[in-house]
């Protein structure tokens, strides 16, 4: 054990977040809630403190880490140049669930930036985010809390279950996640906007898509050479086999397995048979982003086999929906 320690934080709670930045300042991993998914905060210029990020993951040290910022006035300190692009996103979307990828600045270390020539920066729009970054007085470089290839956690409860085994860890509990996937990280160096990873902002909110139409194959195309270098890895996978099919099939599919003789799982729109153990609802993306990594791991606390969950429209936010369903079913 870790002498992890779990603070509520949010209002009332001022004297947490304080004790939690001082712990930050020096050199101390600090768990977070964003408005996206828990972060595991460190001191992002000091690189003892960033490679006690990489371990208590487990994460490959060529797999860079956001930056987090409290301010957007501060981007200068971390990158150069700001990009006239970067400085419009961050007018329109920062504080918010947007990242962006710029030159680094001479002041971040490598380690931070897993050895690239650049680095990955957002400005989180949750209080308790954004009060404890202001407090540390320091850029925060922060992964989501989760071991290395595991759901990402939403709840102080999900981080506690991963990173039990992390020496002098604080997390600072600040209740649930709200939007539940991700920020979206964009390449901003150029005159357009380059989406690295799907996220919570969408390709229709970037201009990038007609509402309801396909992203257009060049820009596919680039976004696959460029991927950023998380999305090589195996993620999200909880310790069950996940099996995803269309709405119209997903319950009739749960049946057969449970006649099968397997324990199993079931989330979406449908009602399958009393066999089955039902774990969520919900009928599009915005509903089930909150609840997604949250339904992964209650099918492994269920003891299931095996899950199925209704897939849900590949638009908007579901192409980060599915994205993460897609990574979760492959093994
Ligand atoms: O919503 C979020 O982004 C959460 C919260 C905590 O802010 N953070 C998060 O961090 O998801 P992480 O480390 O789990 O995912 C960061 C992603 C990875 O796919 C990583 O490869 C990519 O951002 N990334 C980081 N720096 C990069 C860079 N310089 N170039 C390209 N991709 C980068
Ligand atoms: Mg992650």
């Amino acid at each position: 054990m870790g002498d992890t320690q779990v603070l509520r934080a949010g209002p009332g709670a001022e004297r947490a977040v304080a004790a939690a930045a001082a712990h930050l300042r020096a050199g101390g991993l600090v768990a977070f809630p964003t408005e996206t998914v828990y972060g595991l905060g460190a001191d992002a210029l000091n690189p003892a403190a960033v490679r006690a990020v990489f371990a208590a993951k487990g994460r490959p040290a060529d797999n860079p880490l956001i930056v987090h910022l409290a301010d957007p006035g501060d981007l200068g300190a971390v990158v150069a140049p700001v990009t006239p692009l970067a400085r419009a996103l961050a007018a329109r979307w920062w504080p918010g669930p947007l990242t962006l990828v710029l030159q680094a600045g001479p002041a971040v270390p490598r380690v931070t930036t897993g050895g690239l020539s650049t680095v990955a920066v957002r400005v989180p729009a949750h209080p308790v985010a954004q009060q404890l970054i202001a407090a540390a007085g320091v850029p925060v470089a922060a992964p989501s809390a989760n071991r290395s290839g595991r759901p990402s956690p939403t709840t102080a409860a999900h981080v506690a279950a991963d990173l039990d085994a992390t020496a002098d860890l604080v997390i600072l509990d600040g209740g649930a996640c709200t939007v539940g996937v991700e920020s979206t990280v964009v390449d901003a160096r150029g005159v357009r906007p380059v989406v690295l990873r799907e996220g919570a902002v969408t390709r229709e909110d970037l201009g990038l898509v007609q509402h309801g139409r396909e992203p257009d194959a060049a820009d596919v195309a680039d976004a696959e050479r460029r991927a950023s270098p998380g999305t090589r890895y195996r993620h999200y996978a909880p310790t069950c086999e996940v099996v995803l099919a269309d709405p119209s099939q997903a319950p009739r599919q749960a049946d057969e397995q449970a006649r099968a003789g397997r324990r199993v799982g079931y989330a979406g729109a449908g009602r399958p048979g009393p066999g089955v153990l039902t774990l969520g609802s919900y009928r599009q993306a915005s509903e089930l982003a909150p609840q997604l990594y949250a339904l992964l791991r209650a099918a492994e606390h269920a003891g299931v086999e095996v899950v199925v969950l209704d897939t849900v429209a590949d638009t908007g936010m579901g192409r980060a929906v599915m994205d993460r369903l897609r990574r979760a079913a492959s093994r």
